[in-house]
């Protein structure tokens, strides 16, 4: 995953994002499309998602969207390297862009400031509302028509102040509108306390209680831990750009895990695959995105193509460490983690 929301990226960069997934043989690009500080998906029945809500980012920057047009040049781009793109507009919490950006979709009627900070859980879209619905159904008929892939992402997570009583009915409508549209919704963990069809996917981030919901449901599971698979969080504690709140990841600790053994009563036949998601609320260019990602990267592809008895750092440590020459030849960014032999001229 690629949030383009917190910092936007332009279609080089992200097309540059894809080359180094297609490198290691990666073959879902989910981007997360929307968030508090910015809408970057342009949909032509509401025109100020991106006109007002694509204008900023995190620190005030100017922020930026994707016309359908350049996003299906990324579609294709990444279709051609055998990557098929999940879109996530994230709601109803995370929604702080939209709700600057149309006064009605608010439940006092009143637009939303702009947003560039980095605080989480403040904003809700009023699902009490019949037009948040034909929002909501607009947004997923232009996105579904732009998507290729099977699955719409709908976020649902962190929706803090969105009342449970209210949270559960909004996910299982915006459920029936996803489906209606043809398409498999992907939420968050948190989506899973509401009833869910079989055919939906929740993806673990950070509650196994909600992970276990899923299963009881016959609901699969994408396995992205923060603690192990959140190309955010800094490697260690002097790392330049990052977060650390589920922890450092080390080049260690993000390869030596195995999502079929994480959590017990969450086994292989629940997991549909991993993702390792790049959130940037710290990240704000190429550069800086080929430093978290690299060399982190490799190691989640391997444990996703590959079985746990199969892998062993002492011995991936040194075939990574023959990576450096070529992140070096090709004028590309990495973290020089102590832990890999990296071998010098
Ligand atoms: C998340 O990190 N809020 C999914």
């Amino acid at each position: 995953m690629l949030d383009v929301a917190r910092h936007f990226f332009s279609v080089d960069d992200v097309k540059h994002y894809i080359d180094l997934m297609a490198a290691y043989k990666m073959n879902t690009l989910h981007l997360h499309l929307s968030d508090d500080q910015g809408w970057r998906i342009e949909i032509k029945s509401w025109p100020n998602l991106t006109a007002i809500g694509g204008s900023t980012e995190v620190g005030g920057g100017e922020g930026g969207f994707y016309t359908q047009e350049e996003y299906t040049g990324i579609v294709n781009y990444a279709a051609e390297r055998f990557i098929t793109i999940i879109p996530e507009i994230d709601m109803p919490g995370h929604t702080n862009a939209a709700l600057a950006s149309y006064a009605e979709l608010n439940c006092d009627g009143k637009a939303r400031d702009l947003y560039t900070g980095t605080d989480v859980g403040f904003s809700t879209l009023c699902t009490g509302k019949k037009i948040t619905y034909q929002f909501v159904d607009d947004v997923v008929r232009e996105l579904a028509r732009l998507t290729p892939g099977p699955y719409i992402h709908i976020g649902g997570d962190e929706s803090h102040v969105t009342k449970k009583e209210d949270y559960i009915p909004f996910i299982e409508r915006v459920q029936e509108i996803v489906l209606s549209h043809n398409k498999t919704m992907i939420g968050w963990d948190e989506i899973t306390l509401a009833k869910l069809d079989s055919r939906s996917v929740a993806q673990y981030w950070a509650s196994a209680e909600n992970a276990k919901n899923a299963i009881a449901q016959q609901v699969k599971l994408i396995m992205s831990p923060a603690k192990k698979a959140y190309l955010d969080m800094q490697y260690d504690s002097i790392t330049p750009l990052g977060l650390h709140w589920a922890g450092y990841i080390e080049v260690d600790t993000g390869y030596n895990w195995d999502p079929a053994a994480l959590e017990e009563g969450i086994g292989r036949e629940h997991i549909l695959g991993i993702e390792a998601p790049l959130w940037t609320e710290t990240v704000t260019n190429r550069s800086e995105l080929e430093f978290m990602v690299l060399p982190r990267l490799p190691g989640y592809a391997e444990i996703g193509w590959s079985p746990a008895a199969a892998r062993n750092w002492d011995e991936y440590k040194n075939r990574l460490a023959q990576h450096g020459k070529r992140y070096d030849a090709l004028g590309i960014n990495y973290y020089p983690s102590k832990l890999v032999p990296w071998i010098s001229e």
